[in-house]
């Protein structure tokens, strides 16, 4: 005899899971299970109104693509260039939107005027990573609600070497995630990291090293909140549905959010028609998505884009095909279709355990 509460429970999840089937926006079938949906968007493409028209529908949120980045923001030692990221941020105030920061501290977009001055000394390294994240943090306080304070900083042998880790070593971590909180004590700030998701050796290995890592932070009371999961997947590169779950589960352990941040699925080796592909490309993500959202701490799923229109891929290595045909990596085709992905994510939503 089933309990009232596992009747209400079993039917929220047929619902859900009807909702999901009749093409229900994702971010509602998220919110169905205590969660956000939103994508990465560029300011180039506010202009676009079928695909604009697109993540309206089916986005609580964004994450600017490159705007938030130092190559956009810092075009010298004394200027912001602000404009391209508040046109970003008004659009979704003016629709009531989430917005998260992309990226306070990472290797790449770096403008070459910082690259010089970062190699002179550590203490003039220091004031400029101090400075950029205080005047950036503060002026968007209580609007950015999330901020990829560090991005991608684990590598091979440890801390991934460039020129913030060259300067300051790990020190470069604990200043950034100091001066986030200072400039915004109600943001979350998230550790956000890349390859930590399939079965590969090196996957794994950095898995190991970022929960060391978090630690080591974490009892020097650096204020980190939760970690982001970039997840680029690739569909050759199988996932590990275990070692991922004991992975997800140390983390929540340490009383850190989960964000899935930057969700594509590549499928560069993926060989047969685009309707095949798309299933493989589904089949993939589902995988990962069902371990995913398995785990209450889990808070929110980002697509790295929303359509196959406008994906990084197409102008990277990693996302070139033998046969020349472009990747089909995210929930939408070209034309905003919606493809088997999208409806994987559905699923995996309407499936999924409700956050608290
Ligand atoms: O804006 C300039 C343009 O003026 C110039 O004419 C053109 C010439 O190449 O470059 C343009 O800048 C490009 C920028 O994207 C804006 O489109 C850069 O060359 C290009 O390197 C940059 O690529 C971005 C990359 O991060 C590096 O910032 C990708 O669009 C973006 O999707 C990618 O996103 C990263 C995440 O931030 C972190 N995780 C991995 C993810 C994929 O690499």
């Amino acid at each position: 005899m089933l309990s009232r509460r596992a009747f209400l429970s079993g039917a929220l999840v047929i619902g859900r899971i009807g909702g999901a089937l009749a093409g229900e926006p994702l971010r509602t079938a998220a919110a169905g299970c205590g969660r956000m949906f939103g994508c990465a968007i560029s300011s180039r493409h506010l202009g676009e109104r079928d695909f604009i028209g697109l993540v309206l529908r089916e986005c609580g949120g964004i994450v600017p693509e490159g705007e938030g980045k130092w190559a956009s923001l810092r075009p010298g030692p004394d200027n912001f260039n602000f404009a391209p990221l508040d046109r970003l941020v008004s659009f979704t105030r003016e629709r009531g939107m989430a917005i998260r920061g992309h990226t306070l501290l990472w290797q790449d977009a770096l403008p070459n005027w910082l690259k010089r001055a970062l190699s002179e000394t550590p203490g003039q390294a220091e004031s400029i990573l101090l400075r950029h994240i205080d005047t950036v943090v503060r002026r968007y306080d209580g609007v950015i609600d999330s901020w990829d304070v560090v991005n991608e900083v684990l590598g091979p042998d440890g801390l991934q070497p460039g020129p913030w880790v060259d300067a300051l070593g790990i020190e470069a971590i604990a200043i950034a995630f100091g001066a986030a909180r200072t400039a915004s004590p109600s943001a979350r700030l998230i550790l956000n990291e890349t390859a930590i998701e399939s079965g590969l050796r090196a996957h794994a290995e950095r898995r190991h090293a970022l929960l060391a890592l978090l630690n080591r932070l974490k009892s020097r009371g650096v204020p980190v909140d939760g970690v982001g999961i970039q997840a680029h997947l690739r569909c050759s590169e199988p996932i590990d549905q275990a070692a991922l779950r004991g992975f997800l589960s140390e983390v929540a352990g340490m009383g850190l959010d989960i964000l899935v941040t930057e969700l594509d699925v590549n499928d560069a080796e993926v060989f047969g028609d685009p309707k095949r592909r798309d299933q493989v490309v589904a089949d993939h993500a589902q995988r990962f998505l069902d371990v995913i959202l398995d785990e209450t701490a889990v808070k929110s799923i980002h697509c790295w884009g929303l359509s196959d229109r406008h994906s990084w891929l197409h102008h990277h290595p990693a996302g070139w095909r033998a046969d020349g045909a472009r990747t089909r990596p995210l929930p939408f085709d070209a034309d905003l279709a919606v493809k088997p992905l999208a409806s994987a994510l559905a699923q995996a939503f309407a499936g999924a355990r409700v956050r608290p």
